[in-house]
């Protein structure tokens, strides 16, 4: 009686059609995945041209994915892209592209107004059995939550860039979250080909908050002239095994993000020194040396 009881209520919350609000890095990203493991998309941005641009990058990415999954097979390839393109429709109103999802996701700039806006009108536009889920890297869920009328049906998931490549992602339950809830969203990451992590409602969830603190202190010794960046790089690969030195590192999550993240977080926790911001990379922001994607952070780049 309770594997059919569970059975039930898996089936009853099955998610099969997904709106993804936002659709720059990381949204087009979320909905590429959904789309490749057979869901329904729709894609919503503020214009037109924005969706497109969203549009095309997700074309491109599932491209690569194809020409991989299928290596002999042309034919194969072709098929996969065209059906997981016909899986995506492109919206640029919120409120009508959201009338029959099971699982809204929210993947829009880092602001907590912009995201009350945004859910304060879903939530009034989405019928009952909608799921609603924000991506954030560094807000609450519970605050972002708190303008909706479901907090049972609201929780965080948490996805790593590249979202086609990155195993992991973290589902987050904040007190209200009812079980129903959590299972449907553990279930669906589990329907996309993620392994799920649970977690409650803290600071970074599980990832940034160990990672971010890391990456400061490697840049903090640096400062403090410890030892050189170089240096610090070789010891934590050769070290501690890890495939990345953290000011390498850091340099690829880009500067204006990593700061942006701590600044949010020692204004809300001005005592905790783990989120003290550093001095040489608020200047890197400041000189537009963002990492990577500029081609100069701490170290250079060709671009
Ligand atoms: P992004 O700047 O690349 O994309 C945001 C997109 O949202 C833009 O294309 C913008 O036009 C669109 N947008 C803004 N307001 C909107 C609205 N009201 N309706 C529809 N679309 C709207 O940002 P990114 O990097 O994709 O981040 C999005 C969210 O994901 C943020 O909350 C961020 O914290 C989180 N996140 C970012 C990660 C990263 O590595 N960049 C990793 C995990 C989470």
């Amino acid at each position: 009686i309770i594997t059919r009881g569970l059975a039930t209520s898996a089936a009853r919350n099955a998610i099969k059609n997904v709106t993804v609000i936002g659709g720059g890095l990381m949204g087009s990203g979320i909905a590429q995945v959904a789309a490749q493991t057979g869901h329904n998309v729709t894609l919503v941005e503020v214009n037109a041209d924005i969706l497109k641009k969203a549009e095309g990058s997700i074309v491109n990415s599932v491209g690569r994915v194809a020409k991989k999954m299928y290596k002999d097979d042309a034919a194969a390839a072709k098929k996969f892209l065209e059906e997981t393109q016909s899986r995506i429709k492109g919206s640029t109103e919120p409120a009508k592209s959201v009338s029959d999802a099971d699982l809204v996701i929210e993947a829009i700039v880092e602001n907590m107004d912009i995201k009350h806006k945004l859910f304060k009108s879903l939530d009034e536009a989405a019928p009952a059995k909608t799921i609603f889920a924000s991506n954030t890297s560094s807000l609450s869920i519970g605050e972002i939550a708190s303008v909706t009328s479901r907090k049972d049906r609201f929780g965080g998931l948490h996805f790593f860039n590249p979202v086609a490549v990155m195993k992991l992602l973290e589902v987050v339950r904040i007190p209200e979250t009812s079980e129903d809830t959590y299972q449907a969203m553990m279930a669906w990451g589990k329907a996309i080909g993620k392994t799920c992590i649970t977690c409650k409602d803290t600071p970074g969830f599980v990832v940034n908050r160990l990672l971010v603190p890391y990456l400061a202190e490697a840049i903090r010794m640096m400062e403090r002239g410890d030892a050189s960046a170089r240096d610090i790089d070789i010891a934590m690969k050769l070290g501690a095994g890890y495939p990345m030195g953290p000011i390498e590192l850091s340099d690829y999550v880009g500067h204006d993000t990593s700061n942006s993240i701590v600044q949010g977080w020692h204004k809300k926790f001005p005592d905790n020194p783990l989120f003290k911001p550093c001095d040489s990379q608020q200047k890197l922001v400041a000189a537009g040396k963002l990492g990577v994607k500029t081609g100069e952070g701490y170290y250079k780049y060709n671009k």
